[in-house]
């Protein structure tokens, strides 16, 4: 009924999440966010049925502010209260039905993609989720914010190398892909290669990122997004299941949206593309999770705590 996100300016002046400072802004904007909910939803807060809250993964400050709030709110209504994991919720935001888009059928494959994470996730049901594969190091989305920060770019970093690439050749320069697993991811090898060529490159032209900024961001783009597609294939292949989801930050990305509708002709595979505003952090994807937790009546006790490391399976 509403989807109120507040704005992240804190990080982009830092160049990145502080963690200190992003729970100081939360607890900043928890009532207001709330109240500007209730109000675009044309509701009252004796309306609400129960409060779903975002128990983990994250940083425990963020998480504390959140769980104190959610606790608090539901044990004034006397309410039910409702934690929700994170990264089911970017996976399950699939299921957010505004009647535009069709809703993935079980099992699918979800290739899950943020700040924080990239896994290859088999779900089996809502709740029951099988981790295929994972990365050892890096997340994609810190492989997109490092290398923007290497080329003086803002934070967050996928967006803005997202919109240079789209003007750049993707073939210009040729950047080593990790060998690792068949299903799983490693980034930080390339971040460092990224990292050294670029100061090769600078050390013969000083103006070399700014002279050829698109193309480096779209020959970095299209080695992360050929290594998430292969990732994608070699999952396909050893399950199976040729239902294939992105969920997450990063699958806002143009590059990475365009090839997976590609594959419904070229691999013959069905695939699921949330709606832009559901890829980053929403709370459209909490509440969705909420809707569900809340049909199986599964709720938390009032003594629930926030857990930093949560898997997805959890
Ligand atoms: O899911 P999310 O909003 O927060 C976490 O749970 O981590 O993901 C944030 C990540 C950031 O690393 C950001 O750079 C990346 O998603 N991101 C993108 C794009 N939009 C956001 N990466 C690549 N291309 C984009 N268009
Ligand atoms: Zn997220």
């Amino acid at each position: 009924m509403s989807n109120v996100v507040a704005n992240q300016k804190i990080h982009t002046e830092y160049g990145g999440v502080v963690p200190e400072l992003a729970s100081r802004a939360h607890q900043q904007n928890i009532v207001p966010v709330v109240q500007q909910a209730l109000q675009r939803a044309n509701i009252v807060k004796k309306d609400l049925s129960a409060i779903a809250f975002t128990k983990g993964p994250g940083l425990m400050g963020s998480l504390l502010v959140g769980t104190s709030f959610a606790k608090s709110l539901a044990q004034a209504l006397q309410i039910p209260l409702i934690g929700v994991n994170h990264m089911q919720a970017h996976i399950l935001a699939h299921f957010i039905d505004d009647k535009t888009h069709k809703l993935p059928q079980f099992p699918f494959l979800c290739l899950t993609i943020s700040g924080g994470h990239t896994e290859i996730v088999k779900v089996k049901d809502y709740f029951q989720m099988e981790v295929l594969g994972k990365t050892l190091d890096d997340a994609v989305g810190e492989a997109y914010d490092k290398s923007a920060k290497i080329l003086g770019l803002g934070y967050p970093g996928g967006p803005l190398i997202d919109q240079h690439a789209k003007k750049g050749n993707p073939l210009a320069y040729k950047f080593t892909k990790p060998k690792v697993g068949t299903l799983d991811f490693s980034f930080s090898g390339l971040k460092t290669g990224i990292l050294y060529f670029i100061q090769k490159e600078v050390k013969q032209n000083s103006n070399f990122v700014a002279e050829n900024l698109n193309d480096i961001c779209a020959s970095i783009q299209h080695t992360i997004v050929s290594i998430l597609m292969e990732k994608l294939q070699n999952a396909v292949r050893e399950t199976g299941i040729t239902q294939v989801a992105i969920a997450g930050g990063v699958s806002a990305n143009s590059e990475i949206r365009k090839r997976l509708k590609e594959s419904e002709k070229t691999m013959g595979w069905i695939t699921y593309i949330p709606k832009f505003e559901f890829t980053t952090d929403n709370a459209a994807m909490i509440g969705i999770v909420g809707y569900y937790k809340f049909l199986e009546q599964s709720f938390d006790a009032n003594t629930t705590t926030a857990t930093a490391r949560l898997k997805v399976d959890e």
